[in-house]
């Protein structure tokens, strides 16, 4: 990940990130941070950037010219492939929140742009930057602070950063939750003494007494979270009452990646916050495209509505959308349209739920079975499924084409399982 920052004061940056993990990071050169001064693209002597502000007003603005040169200047030294955002960094921008740092992780290069004085011309702002973002509802002085506070949490997530003793651990279903205490040596200090279940050596009983703690703890000091977690925990359980069908959605609960979007009855849209892919279901009732053919207008309006919602949420919009219990292509070419889509699929749902922890044997029996009626590819899709369930006990889960010959009751026995209905996926 390369770091680029567009600032008055580049010594503040690079001293602040030149310590501890980051220093280090940097040091190994797993992240690189090029801090540019944008008085060095001014054109007069005195190296003055700022004028005062058209129709009035206290405070000097930052000129366009400077700092638009001093953006061509840094990205001609990016290349065109590369995955890239230009982040302006403003109280008045989308709130920085860990969702958005993983989501810009994503990118080969970030480029910072730091205001000081009032701000910035605004005709620049139109012309290069990608995001406006905030890290809080107060004011500081300029924007160098919350460009480190964002490269410091984005860093941690870049591979290799945190090194091999802590890891920024695929935040749980339960990570919407707060952490629990946690207590090192002495075993008593001040007259108090560690809770004895930790000392009980006992696996289950210490994570259930974490977990209470947690729920607990994020009860009392952040009800906002508290109620994400309980809207979460409601989804989870209905979505078990119909068994293996939801198993992709309970699968992003449980890799900590989904969010609920919206939930009106049993009405449900989730999205996994790494890929932008949506996921609907609807348990208990007709098809959703059966629905909008009807012209059931709840089920249309819950759409409209999301599309509404989903387009401030995110500012790339929807990649993807998986909607279960669809029968006909009928409607999808609405949906599309709605949701500004290119390519619709129906395909049958095969899921992979470890109900055991597979080992190799299992794997090599798995590849016999399929050798000579799958796809190479689906073979090496499920192997990487079982792997990665095994590494991070998560229920891969694939789909797979209704045209894809497969021995769908030898399957079952590694778990893969044939949906009741198609699923269409809108990409
Ligand atoms: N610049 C000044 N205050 C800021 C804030 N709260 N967030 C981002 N940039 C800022």
């Amino acid at each position: 990940m390369r770091f680029h920052v567009m600032t008055l004061f580049p010594e503040m940056v690079e001293q602040g990130l030149s310590n501890s993990i980051t220093g280090r990071a940097l040091k190994e050169k797993i992240i690189s941070l090029n801090c540019v001064n944008i008085r060095d693209y001014c054109e007069n002597r005195h190296g003055k950037v700022d004028d005062y502000s058209y129709g009035g007003g206290a405070g000097m603005l930052i000129q366009a010219e400077p700092v638009y040169d001093c953006y061509r200047s840094l990205i001609s030294d990016i290349p065109n492939s590369h995955k890239k955002r230009v982040i302006y960094v403003t109280p008045q921008g989308r709130p920085f929140r860990q969702e958005m740092a993983e989501e810009l992780a994503q990118n080969d290069d970030l480029i910072f742009l730091c205001g000081h004085y009032e701000g910035i011309d605004e005709r620049v702002l139109e012309e290069i930057v990608t995001d406006h973002v905030s890290i809080g509802d107060y004011v500081l002085t300029g924007g160098e602070l919350p460009a480190m506070v964002m490269i410091d949490s984005i860093s941690r997530l870049v591979d290799g950063v945190l090194g091999n003793d802590s890891s920024a651990e695929i935040e749980s279903f339960h990570g919407k939750l707060l952490e629990y205490p946690q207590y090192t040596r002495p075993e008593v200090w001040h007259g108090k003494a560690v809770p004895a279940v930790l000392l009980s050596g006992d696996a289950a009983r210490i994570e259930s007494w974490r977990k209470e703690e947690s729920i607990k703890r994020t009860r009392e000091r952040r009800g906002d979270l508290y109620l994400d977690y309980c809207r979460l925990v409601e989804a989870e359980e209905m979505l078990v009452r119909y068994g293996r069908e939801y198993a992709d959605l309970r699968n992003l609960l449980r890799q900590g990646c989904g969010e609920l979007v919206r939930k009106d009855g049993n009405r449900l849209l989730m999205r996994n916050r790494r890929d932008h892919c949506y996921y609907f279901a609807n348990p208990t009732m007709d098809p959703l495209t059966e629905a909008l053919a009807k012209g059931d207008r709840d089920t249309a309006a819950f759409f409209e509505k999301t599309f509404e919602l989903t387009k401030r949420q995110t500012d790339s919009g929807i990649h993807r959308l998986v909607l279960h219990d669809t029968n006909d292509l009928k409607d999808a070419g609405r949906l599309m349209k709605i949701f500004r889509l290119t390519e619709a699929r129906r395909m049958v749902l095969l899921v992979y739920t470890p109900r055991e922890r597979p080992g190799n044997a299992r794997i090599r029996a798995l590849k016999e079975k399929l050798a000579d009626r799958a796809h190479p590819e689906l073979i090496s899709f499920i192997e990487q499924g079982i792997v990665a369930g095994l590494k991070e006990g998560m229920m891969p889960v694939c789909y797979l084409n209704e045209e894809e010959r497969f021995p769908a009751k030898e399957l079952e026995t590694f778990g893969i399982y044939r949906t009741k209905r198609p699923v269409l996926v809108l990409s």
